[in-house]
């Protein structure tokens, strides 16, 4: 059993609490802020108990510095106000001002570090968990806290990399994911995963540990095209992964009758709100359409597997659902999850978001805060960060 914030006397220590923050973000305003109200039960904890809470987070995926647009700043405000405490925030990951910040602290105080994912800037530093950052990072607190269910499957500065030099423990949040994402190693049955989003790359090679888990695998999104081109069909201007395309067309012919793929897709010349759309089915998209969402068709086909299952795992959107015109796909299955009778876990941010903004999220038994990190789990590959936290 691994150790909790429980485990620990916190009173007057630094505590260093790993969040994901990672909150969607359009035109510099928060989206959803479901990923920050889940991480408040821990900071909550750490500051009753008398800490000194040191908060440390990513922000989406930093390469150049344009995504400096990722400023954790955005979260000051929000943060301050859920914990009814102001919220120092420095925008810096490491040096003078945030050694000072943190000597300057008082019990209870809450202090927000910049993105970890700026140090990747400075030679990917945070993502290939630099041992001397991880050390560094570790040196501001006395324990570490790992709330971060978003990334623990990587092994990063920011987790990993301070775990191997610090007391470590989870947060309430991480408990709690483990706890509801156990339930999926003993489904009852038919089990079905439903599968879309964009980070395909990330996501298309569990599909086959899913395959020997679940009974039926739903697959939507940008993901979709990839399958479907090594179907055979022509995806016109979608999304796909080439190097991915042997691989799909193994897992099509091995297992023809658990993966489920859309027969009709809506395509658009263009990603906008409010242009010309055309329902077409597979074999008739052309070469200058993109794929933006399943059709009405796929969604009739999806029906029948959802009605008909005793558990159900949603991760990832149907489609471009971001803008209205490509939203039905994503608003259509997240009804239908609502609805059934099944025990029902969604995973990943966008997934959430999509369940939060159309008011389903009491309809459902767990809303994972991790896409990726979910399905690592129930695909039963161990979590990298989780792995390095003290045992009990
Ligand atoms: C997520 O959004 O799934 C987590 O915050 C992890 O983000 P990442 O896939 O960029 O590591």
């Amino acid at each position: 059993m691994k150790k909790t914030i429980r485990d620990y006397d916190i009173k007057g220590k630094r505590v260093i609490i790993r969040c994901d923050f990672n909150v969607p973000i359009e035109n510099g305003e928060i989206k959803d802020l479901t990923r920050i109200k889940k991480s408040l039960r821990t900071i909550r904890y750490a500051r009753k108990n008398g800490a000194k809470v040191i908060l440390l987070s990513h922000m989406g995926r930093v390469k150049t510095d344009e995504d400096k647009k990722y400023t954790l700043k955005c979260l000051v405000d929000p943060l301050s106000k859920m914990l009814r405490k102001k919220v120092k925030f420095i925008p810096l990951t490491r040096g003078e001002e945030v050694l000072n910040a943190v000597k300057q602290m008082k019990d209870r105080d809450v202090l927000l570090i910049e993105n970890t994912r700026f140090e990747d800037l400075n030679g990917k530093k945070e993502s290939s968990n630099d041992k001397e950052l991880g050390k560094y990072w570790a040196s501001l607190g006395d324990i570490f806290i790992n709330d971060a269910f978003g990334t623990i499957h990587r092994s990063h500065a920011s987790n990993a990399g301070i775990e191997k030099n610090l007391p470590s423990g989870i947060g309430f949040l991480v408990e709690k994911e483990i706890k509801c994402l156990d339930k999926l190693n003993n489904p009852k049955r038919p089990y079905t995963i439903v599968l879309g989003g964009s980070k395909i790359s990330d996501k298309i090679g569990l599909v086959e540990k899913l395959t020997l888990k679940a009974d039926y695998i739903l697959i939507g999104g940008a993901m979709a095209f990839t399958f479907l081109k090594a179907a055979g069909f022509s995806i016109g201007s979608s999304l796909f992964e080439k190097d991915q395309l042997p691989f799909c067309t193994n897992l099509l012919n091995k297992y023809p009758d658990k993966i489920i793929l859309p027969i009709d897709i809506i395509t658009a010349k263009e990603i906008k709100d409010n242009v010309k759309t055309k329902e077409r089915f597979l074999g008739e998209i052309r070469e200058d359409e993109i794929g933006l969402d399943i059709g009405k068709k796929s969604l009739e086909v999806f029906k029948q597997y959802i009605d008909d299952s005793k558990t159900i795992f949603w991760n990832g959107p149907m489609g471009y659902f971001e803008l209205d015109t490509f939203s039905n796909g994503t608003r259509e299955i997240c009804k239908m999850i609502a609805e059934s009778k099944s025990y029902k876990v969604i995973g990943g941010g966008d997934t959430a978001r999509a369940v939060n903004e159309m008011g389903f999220e009491k309809n459902m038994d767990h809303i994972s805060t991790g896409g990726g990190a979910a399905l690592t789990y129930i695909e039963g590959v161990s979590l990298k960060a989780l792995k390095l936290i003290d045992e009990k």
